[in-house]
């Protein structure tokens, strides 16, 4: 009797074990960070349904890689940094890759049928060209691949190989609103903006900004680097032009309005004066589960929002003078080409140097208008030139934030 349930219930796991191999694989790029986290949270929640393929991250919490990997036993690992490769224990069933090679391997295995994007910067674009090439789902989180080589992921989107899905909230709200519209009849996309920590403060106090006071977001909770970028509104700024390739709208139809709240995630405004608009509470796992199960929603672990007791949601207009990021991120992409690929990689340079505390909050403006003053824009048609043009940019920006450093 024993020996039969301990075949049994051996059977019983085979059998568990070749189910799981024939659910949808994910690749989660980004694991240990704030989307990554979620993004397990949600998967966490749907363990029938999905099979977690990779793991991915950089190297800086491997400790919370370590916990994600003994969790969720997935056949790939990646840590981006080869020197911190060796800080990982994993089961003898897992393969470690490094570096960006990695990040692409796990991003095209052929178990893989999504790839959440949820790593920070221009580091996501290659694993994302090439898992598009591949025909996978993209969900993606990373607006820096888009800002940085728009043309070039869309370019791959529109030939029909592979799926784009924004997580991004704001995209998340207009993919949702425009769903089974016509793009004639749009006016205008309306991307809302929290306003960030620094809504109501004067350029002269803006001087005394702390990186730690620019990290304390009033609705988000979110990584450093995003938290600065809603801090100067470059977010809502890279924003727009991910708006732009997202759902190929020309710039002078994408309008940003700022509301505090946080409720209202972005809005659709068409040529008849209706506005649909997509609300919610600010959590990142809506906009994620929306991702892993289009065109299903699945359950997201997310209380709904209590329209009783919502606080009253007010609008207001951004001040481009007090956030010139935001009128810098429009200029760029009017002027097209590989500016936006420039403008994004000055704005992770200053940020990089802003939290180090080698510049003033109100330099980064500065880093950013000096690389983009003498910019000689190319089209950005290949992985190549935006790779040149993004360490170009890199070059000018660190130039220039030496200069500001010994003055
Ligand atoms: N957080 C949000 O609520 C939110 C909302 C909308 C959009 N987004 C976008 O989603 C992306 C991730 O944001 P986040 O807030 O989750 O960032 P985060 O908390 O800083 O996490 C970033 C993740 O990327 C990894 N990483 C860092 N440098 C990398 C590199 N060079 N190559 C590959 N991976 C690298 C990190 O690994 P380590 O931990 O090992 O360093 C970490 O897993 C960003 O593009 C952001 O704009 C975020």
């Amino acid at each position: 009797m024993t020996l039969k349930l301990l075949s049994f219930n051996k059977s019983r796991k085979a059998m568990n074990e070749m189910e799981k191999e024939t659910l949808p694989g994910v690749t989660l790029l980004g694991s240990t960070g704030s989307v990554g986290r979620q993004t397990l949270e949600v998967i966490d929640l749907h363990r029938n349904r999905f099979q977690v393929v990779a793991l991915a991250a950089w190297g800086g919490h491997m400790d919370l890689l370590q916990e994600q990997v003994n969790r969720f036993r997935p056949p790939l690992v990646v840590v981006g940094d080869p020197s911190k490769a060796q800080g990982i224990s994993l089961p003898s069933e897992t393969q470690l890759l490094t570096g960006i090679e990695g990040m692409v391997k796990a991003a095209t295995h052929t178990k893989t049928k999504v790839v959440v994007a949820a790593m920070v910067g221009i580091s996501g674009l290659t694993a994302v060209y090439e898992a598009l090439k591949m025909g996978k789902r993209v969900a993606l989180a990373n607006k820096e691949t888009l800002v940085a080589g728009g043309q070039v992921i869309m370019n791959l989107v529109k030939k029909g190989t592979g799926e784009l899905i924004p997580v991004d909230s704001e995209h998340s709200a207009l993919f949702q609103c425009l769903m089974g519209h016509s793009k004639k009849d749009v006016k205008h996309l309306w991307l809302t903006a929290s306003g960030g920590p620094f809504l109501d403060l004067s350029s002269e106090d803006m001087t005394n900004v702390s990186p730690s006071m620019a990290l304390a977001h009033p609705v988000w909770n979110m990584g450093p680097k995003i938290t600065i970028d809603s801090a100067t509104l470059m977010n809502k700024g890279l924003e727009v032009i991910e708006a732009h390739w997202l759902f190929s709208i020309d710039p002078s139809h994408i309008r940003v309005v700022i509301h505090p709240q946080g409720v209202i995630h972005s809005l659709v405004e068409f040529k008849d004066g209706a506005l649909l608009a997509q609300m919610g509470p600010p959590d990142m796992r809506v906009p994620i589960s929306y991702a892993l199960g289009f065109p299903e929603r699945l359950k997201s672990g997310v209380k709904p929002l209590d329209l009783t007791r919502c606080p009253p949601l007010t609008f207001q207009e951004p001040d481009f003078k007090r956030f010139p990021l935001l009128h810098l991120a429009y200029e760029a992409l009017k002027m097209g080409g590989t500016t936006p690929t420039a403008l994004n990689a000055a704005n992770e340079m200053a940020v990089e140097a802003f939290l180090a505390e080698k510049i003033t909050f109100p330099q980064l403006p500065q880093v950013v208008e000096g690389v983009l003053k003498d910019w000689q824009s190319t089209p950005a048609d290949s992985l190549e030139t935006v790779k040149e043009a993004d360490q170009d940019a890199r070059y000018k920006a660190q130039k220039l934030i030496k200069q500001i450093t010994n003055s």
